[in-house]
């Protein structure tokens, strides 16, 4: 799958700790074209101690999303860089339906548009147990169980948005890494 250009533009989406990270990584290897996480972006920021990551900290930190505002400053900038002129893999964005629709327009801007949007479908107790493992920052009990209600109230409405458009693949996420990857590939119609 690559548009006529030759570049492919693929978004992954689903719940925290579905493995969107982790398979961001693989397919960026096998592809060719950058991961792009705005998760470690921001959290980039927050190490560097930047203006945006004095602002942003407290807000990850419980769980909550970043203002729309904010996110489409970040996105656009990211996006302008020479680095995603064969493609890209967008893991954390858009997580709301008005940031869907400013990727739309980011996008349209530059006279591109996505190949598919790749949901990573995993049982809930599953993501809790993957985020308790790992043990980030922001993988406390109370923490998960909020961005999972923020994932459920602002951010899966977007699968409808996406299925609207004929864009949605849906993959089960719960199997084992490499499986998780080879399904992917499979479904987009790229070899491993
Ligand atoms: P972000 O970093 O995007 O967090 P998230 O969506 O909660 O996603 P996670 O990183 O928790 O999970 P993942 O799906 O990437 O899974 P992973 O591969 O790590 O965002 C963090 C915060 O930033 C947000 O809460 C928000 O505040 C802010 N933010 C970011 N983007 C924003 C936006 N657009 N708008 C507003 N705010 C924004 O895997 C999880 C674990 O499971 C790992 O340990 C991994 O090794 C393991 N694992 C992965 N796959 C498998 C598998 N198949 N089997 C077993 N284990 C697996």
């Amino acid at each position: 799958m690559a548009d006529a250009d030759g570049a492919i533009r693929l978004l992954l989406f689903g719940p925290p700790g579905c493995g969107k990270g982790t398979q961001a990584e693989l397919l960026s290897e096998e592809l060719g074209v950058p991961a792009i996480s705005t998760g470690d972006m921001l959290r980039a920021s927050v190490k560097a101690d930047s203006p945006l990551g004095r602002r942003v900290e407290s807000i990850m930190n419980a769980g909550e999303l970043v203002d729309d505002a904010t996110m489409a400053d970040v996105v656009r900038e990211r996006l302008g860089n020479d680095d995603v002129g064969d493609g890209f893999i967008l893991d954390g964005y858009p997580r709301t339906i008005p940031q869907a629709e400013t990727l739309g327009e980011i996008l349209a801007a530059a006279d591109a548009e996505l190949d598919a949007v790749v949901y990573l479908d995993v049982p809930e107790d599953e993501l809790v147990r993957r985020a308790l493992e790992r043990g980030r920052d922001d993988d406390t009990g109370e923490v998960i169980r909020e961005r999972l209600r923020v994932y459920r109230s602002k951010t899966a409405p977007i699968l409808g948005f996406y299925r609207d458009r004929g864009l949605l693949v849906e993959i089960d996420g719960h199997q084992e890494v490499r499986s998780v990857t080879a399904t992917i590939l499979d479904s987009i119609g790229e070899t491993v």
